[in-house]
């Protein structure tokens, strides 16, 4: 099948295009690379030892998107691409919702111009807001607390939209929880900008000398150990859903917001042990003080996935420890070496 995968060379992107490689599928990659490297599109090629196309572009630009539509006729989209740093959409929203929301509109238009009526699009945990209870189920309240958020939530509301006013149309709104972990083979992985804003990126940053020490905002949550706890996903069970989504749009109209978690969580001390464990090296980490807006606790219900998509997480925070070093051990400066 042909599928366009905009933000393709990105974190997940890369690791579902290596996935939908495996299944034979016909991929065209449009991504500006803005905040990737055209050297993981090399690797993932070199990984599936398959071929595919890549367009520079940005999913503001609708003539763009039309060219590209035209030549490639895809049948389907998956939509990685947009701005991601919540801290950043503080100092920047107009950025980030030229990016993330006039970026998409641009998106559903050119495909509804070329018949494209099959969306899976990267939505986000962060859409929820503070927890009313937990795990957090679809019908949640939607109460984003930062611009971020908000492109997401925008986004989804102009999808479900978009797909009502197209009978046709069929979209699948994927909302990740905590994305972590790398491709088994240690080519492929996550490779932040600067300081990482993540988690796991950090730990792997300390365990491989790049920096000090890690930064525990609160140990005083009500948790097991005190320190804030979230559901992390691994990146190759993420990637498994989305193709798991894509199947869906077959069979399926109408739009459907659909978590995607494990339904577990994990603690930061919890993460750093696993951490140590997986990597042979200490991680130390300073106690401080919480930071705003962070939660206690996330955790997602994950029936819905299971039951629409037929798709279940299978790996564990041991896996995603041991990939993320695999990744990180391999390539200390990420992308930047070769
Ligand atoms: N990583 C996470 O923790 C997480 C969690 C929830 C949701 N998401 C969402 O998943 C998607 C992918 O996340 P990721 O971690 O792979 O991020 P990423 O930054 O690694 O990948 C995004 C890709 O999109 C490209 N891009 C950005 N703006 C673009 C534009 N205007 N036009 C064309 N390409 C553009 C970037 O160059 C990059 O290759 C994002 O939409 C993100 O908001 C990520």
């Amino acid at each position: 099948m042909r599928i366009l995968v905009t933000g393709g060379a990105g974190y997940i992107g890369s690791h579902t295009l290596l996935q939908l490689l495996r299944e034979q599928h016909d991929v065209l990659v449009f991504d500006n690379f803005s905040n990737s490297s055209p050297e993981a599109l090399k690797r993932v090629k070199q990984l599936a030892n398959a071929d595919f196309e890549i367009c520079e572009g940005d999913i503001q630009d609708a003539g763009r998107l039309d060219q590209v539509f035209g030549d490639f006729n895809p049948e389907a989209v998956i939509h990685f691409a947009g701005l991601k740093a919540v801290g950043e959409s503080n100092e920047k929203p107009l950025e980030y919702y030229a990016q993330n929301v006039a970026g998409s509109i641009e998106l559903l238009k050119v495909m509804q111009w070329h018949n494209c009526r099959r969306i899976v699009f990267s939505s986000s945990a962060t859409v929820y807001g503070d927890a009313k209870y937990l795990p957090y189920d679809e019908h949640h309240p939607l109460q984003p607390a930062n611009p971020y958020g908000r492109t997401k939530y925008f986004i989804e509301e102009i999808i479900r939209d978009w797909a009502a006013s197209w009978k046709v149309a069929s979209a699948v709104l994927l909302r990740y929880f905590n994305p972590v972990g790398a491709d088994a083979s240690g080519r492929i992985g996550e490779d932040p900008n600067g300081i990482p804003n993540n988690l796991v990126p950090y730990i792997s940053q300390v365990a491989v000398g790049r920096l000090k020490h890690l930064n525990v905002f609160g140990a005083d949550y009500d948790t097991r150990d005190g320190t804030g706890e979230r559901d992390y996903i691994h990146v190759e069970d993420l990637a498994r859903a989305h193709l798991a989504a894509i199947d869906f749009t077959a069979t399926h109209t109408g739009c459907d917001a659909i978590n995607v978690g494990t339904g577990r969580g994990a603690t930061v001390l919890e993460m750093v042990n696993a951490f140590e464990k997986a990597s042979g090296r200490s991680v130390p980490y300073q106690i401080g003080p919480r930071r705003d807006g962070d939660v206690a606790r996330s955790l997602a219900a994950v029936e819905k996935a299971e039951h629409l998509l037929g798709w279940k997480a299978k790996l564990d925070i041991d896996d995603m420890c041991r990939s993320t070093w695999n990744w990180q051990s391999a390539n200390p400066e990420g992308y930047r070496q070769d």
